[in-house]
């Protein structure tokens, strides 16, 4: 059995990445460590709570007496670092929770990992750490200038995570993926924003005038990359993951305002009416496009999920799961994180 360490496993794309993992791998056993931020919601992996391969802890990769003795208890194998403050919005608001989790935990994992000789330790990185490209795309060799904070705090741990590798023989791989769209995703950000703030008839706050471009990624596609590098990439090396599915944000909210109205039969008017354009985020980048070639021909990935209809199934997901937004914004899911507890479970 395969011991892994997943971080951060109660967000988004952890969440979905740890379903996905353990109907996979037969061989995987995962642990779970996540601190439970805002963002962080145990109810995204309800399904798995029970699950004879998998566990869940609650911690803080900052803190490195827990970290010690997780690591000295469990023996992993691979270690997967997800867990971050992701929301660029709350990094300009306050960077400081940016560095402690982002930059300093990722430190105490790579520390923990050399002194329990993990055998691959995964750092979960973004396009952001490039900056913007106002025409064709990086690769993995392109200069790291990040323009926020958040994109520095992730910069600073790809940097580390290369010096444990090159100092200490680290066996670390970095992904670096484009953004990602699907089911579990706290409705800050833009897509599931979006959703929400229609079906509630409230303005849809569009920064700028929308013609900043991101590279979507449907998050099932992003995971199959994640295990396949877990698996099979190289040590030492980065991996871009990206779809090459750019679009304006003005198209993306258009778009689902246009999957709106379909599935509810309403006019299309009645949510296009809602779009707001609001002030720019400082320092709002561009245009964010990855050259994947890399990871296609070492590893033979490619996307699957063309990028409307990935839109479409998620704009459905989030109609099935109009109670599981809310609960997620009024921190409701909290209630259930006791319930869980009180049950002895963890
Ligand atoms: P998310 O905000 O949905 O989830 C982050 C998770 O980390 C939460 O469960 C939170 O509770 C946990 N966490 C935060 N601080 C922690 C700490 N100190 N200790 C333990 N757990 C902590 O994030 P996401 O969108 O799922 O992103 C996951 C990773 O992927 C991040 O590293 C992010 O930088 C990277 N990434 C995200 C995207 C995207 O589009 N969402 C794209 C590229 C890369
Ligand atoms: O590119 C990968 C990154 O994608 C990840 O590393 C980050 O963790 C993730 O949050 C995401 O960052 P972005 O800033 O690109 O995502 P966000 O959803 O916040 O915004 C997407 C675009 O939409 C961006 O150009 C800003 C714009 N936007 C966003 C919000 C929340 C709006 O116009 N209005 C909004 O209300």
């Amino acid at each position: 059995m395969k011991k892994v360490l997943v971080t951060g496993g109660a967000g988004f794309i952890g969440s979905n990445f740890i379903r996905y993992a353990l109907k996979t791998f037969p061989d995987w056993f995962i642990v779970n460590l996540d601190k439970l931020t805002y963002a962080g919601n145990l109810e995204n992996l309800q399904d798995v709570e029970e699950h004879p391969r998998y566990r869940f802890v609650r911690g803080d990769i900052a803190d490195r007496e827990m970290i010690r003795s997780l690591f000295q208890e469990e023996k992993f194998d691979v270690v997967i670092n997800f867990a971050a403050e992701t929301h660029v919005d709350r990094s300009i608001l306050d960077p400081s929770p940016f560095l402690n989790t982002n930059v300093i935990g990722t430190q105490v994992l790579l520390e923990a990992a050399r002194a329990y000789g993990v055998k691959r330790f995964v750092q979960i990185s973004t396009d952001e750490v490039y900056g913007s490209i106002p025409e064709g795309r990086f690769t993995e060799i392109s200069p790291v200038q990040p323009s926020s904070p958040y994109a520095a705090s992730k910069a600073a741990a790809d940097l580390l995570s290369l010096a444990y590798y090159k100092t200490y023989g680290l066996p670390v791989i970095i992904t670096r993926s484009s953004n990602n769209y699907g089911p579990y995703q706290f409705p800050e950000k833009l897509i599931p924003l979006m959703i929400r703030n229609a079906l509630q008839g409230k303005p849809l706050p569009v920064y700028g005038k929308g013609e900043n471009i991101r590279d979507w990624i449907c998050v099932e596609d992003n995971c199959r990359a994640i295990a396949l590098v877990v698996e099979r990439g190289r040590i030492g090396e980065i991996y871009n993951i990206g779809s090459g599915e750019e679009r304006r944000n003005i198209e993306m909210v258009r778009y689902l305002c246009r999957i709106l109205a379909n599935r509810l039969n309403r006019p299309v008017e009645e949510f296009e009416s809602l779009i707001t354009f609001v002030k720019d985020r400082p320092g709002h980048d561009y245009r964010y496009a990855l050259d994947s070639t890399k990871i296609q021909t070492e590893l033979g990935w490619k996307p699957l999920m063309p990028l409307e209809e990935g839109l479409r199934r998620t704009v459905d997901w989030y109609l099935e799961h109009q109670d599981w937004l809310e609960r997620v914004i009024s921190g409701e899911y909290r209630e259930y994180y006791s319930r869980v507890y009180e049950r002895g479970w963890r």
